[in-house]
């Protein structure tokens, strides 16, 4: 989704210079274009040529350029941006910043940027905690500059703590939240992702094929474009989506306490989990040993969460999903009705390039009042903006989100 965006990136002389290699070819891969600028100092870390191959342009390191360069010089470079990004930030460049000191390209630069400037701090631990740094940054913020929390762990210097550069992944989801429209700010969505397993002893359990993948690139979506999110989440292999909160659950009885738990403080709720209707009526303990005796397994019927909600919500905007295998617009839309939903996603697994494991879906949004849009093929991140600006429309008809 960084399609076509213009990224300027700063490196600062820290040993996590040599990740902003990973994250140039990261931004690339979005689909941004990024001019990349280092100090110095993080020239004596990583070569400015492995920075220039990554971004295919070339990078720059000195402030007084050539002639026929001129008009890459700073203003350029801070004309050309859609935002900038600082990784790693030294608490050198941090302070110059906060201190209005612009003496090298990258703080002059930053001096005359008027676009979002996200900072990721890297440094010894004492060095972050150093109460001047954390004025420093904390001057920052109040000017408006987007500063990433570090990560917690072993540092460069053999100590543990605080000061890690954040993840690649995660610096690259920052850079698309800042540049995406906030229209769902104020808003609290509530979604469900995954499947439930529904044990039948400590070693089994009955299960479906989500993957959680369409849940989660809901909850990316609905964060970036401003909402607070509670991601309530059955077992995935996925890496968790950096949201407000995050509630992991086993069994349908756990997501139904959870949601229960949860759901009044909610403005939308967006039901993406996959869960089982029906549970093993008994649980035995202990390991089930074979024998040559046929076998049955008694079910019973899980509570349906959605139904529940659908029965008590008053401005709450509720969406489900159906993933049908046949007759997918009647089935949809009788779920819609009968669940008293506000918009039903449906989904076949018949469909090329739809269903559980898949990075792609191709969804039909329907409405209360019959209005269907059929979308084609699409990756669920692209999905999920569909769904989240169809849920924006609805937000503004009833017109009383708790905003
Ligand atoms: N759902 C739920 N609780 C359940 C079962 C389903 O909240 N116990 C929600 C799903 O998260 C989804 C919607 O209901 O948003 C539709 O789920 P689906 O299983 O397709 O529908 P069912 O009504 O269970 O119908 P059937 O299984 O008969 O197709």
């Amino acid at each position: 989704m960084l399609k076509g965006k213009k990224i300027v990136l700063g490196i600062t002389g820290g040993i996590a210079a040599y990740k902003a290699a990973e994250l140039t070819r990261a931004l690339i891969k979005e689909g941004a274009q990024v001019r990349v600028i280092m100090t110095k100092n993080a020239t004596e870390f990583i070569s400015p040529l492995t920075l220039q191959t990554l971004s295919n342009n070339i990078v720059y390191t000195e402030m007084y350029l050539p002639s026929e360069q001129y008009d890459m010089a700073h203003i350029a470079l801070a004309e050309f941006a859609d935002a900038f990004v600082i990784a790693p930030a030294t608490g050198n460049i941090i302070g110059k910043i906060a201190s209005g000191i612009a003496d090298d390209l990258l703080s002059t630069t930053i001096m005359a940027a008027v676009k979002p400037t996200l900072i990721c701090p890297a440094m010894n631990d004492k060095m972050l905690a150093n109460p001047i740094v954390q004025e420093n940054i904390n001057k920052l913020k109040n000017y408006k500059y987007i500063i990433m929390e570090s990560g917690v762990g072993e540092l460069a210097c053999k100590t543990k703590g605080a000061g890690r550069l954040p993840e690649i992944p995660e610096i690259v989801e920052e850079i698309e939240r800042l540049l995406t429209p906030q229209n769902l700010a104020g808003e609290k969505i509530l979604i469900t992702a995954g499947p439930t397993e529904e044990p039948l002893d400590p070693v089994r359990f009955i299960t479906n094929l989500s993957s959680g993948k369409m849940g989660y690139a809901l909850a990316k979506v609905a964060r970036r474009h401003g909402a607070q999110v509670t991601l309530i989440t059955g077992p995935t292999n996925l890496s968790l989506p950096s949201v407000e909160n995050i509630i992991k659950v086993r069994t349908a009885q756990e997501m139904h306490k959870a949601v229960i738990d949860n759901y009044k403080k909610s403005t939308v709720i967006i039901k993406a989990a996959a869960v089982a209707d029906y549970r093993p009526k008994i649980f035995v303990k202990e390991k089930i040993k074979k024998d040559n005796k046929p076998r049955a397994i008694e079910l019973e019927r899980n509570p349906d969460i959605i139904a529940e909600i659908g029965q008590n919500k008053k401005n709450i905007v509720l969406v489900g999903f159906a993933m049908e295998t046949k007759n997918l617009l009647a089935n949809a839309r009788e779920k819609l009705k009968k669940k008293n939903m506000d918009l039903i996603v449906a989904n076949s697994l018949r469909e090329e390039g739809a269903g559980f494991q898949t990075d792609t879906n191709k969804i039909t949004i329907i409405d209360r009042e019959g209005d269907v849009q059929s979308l084609p093929v699409m990756t669920k991140i692209e999905a999920a903006e569909k769904i989240l600006e169809k849920v924006e429309e609805l937000l503004k008809k009833k017109g009383g989100s708790k905003k």
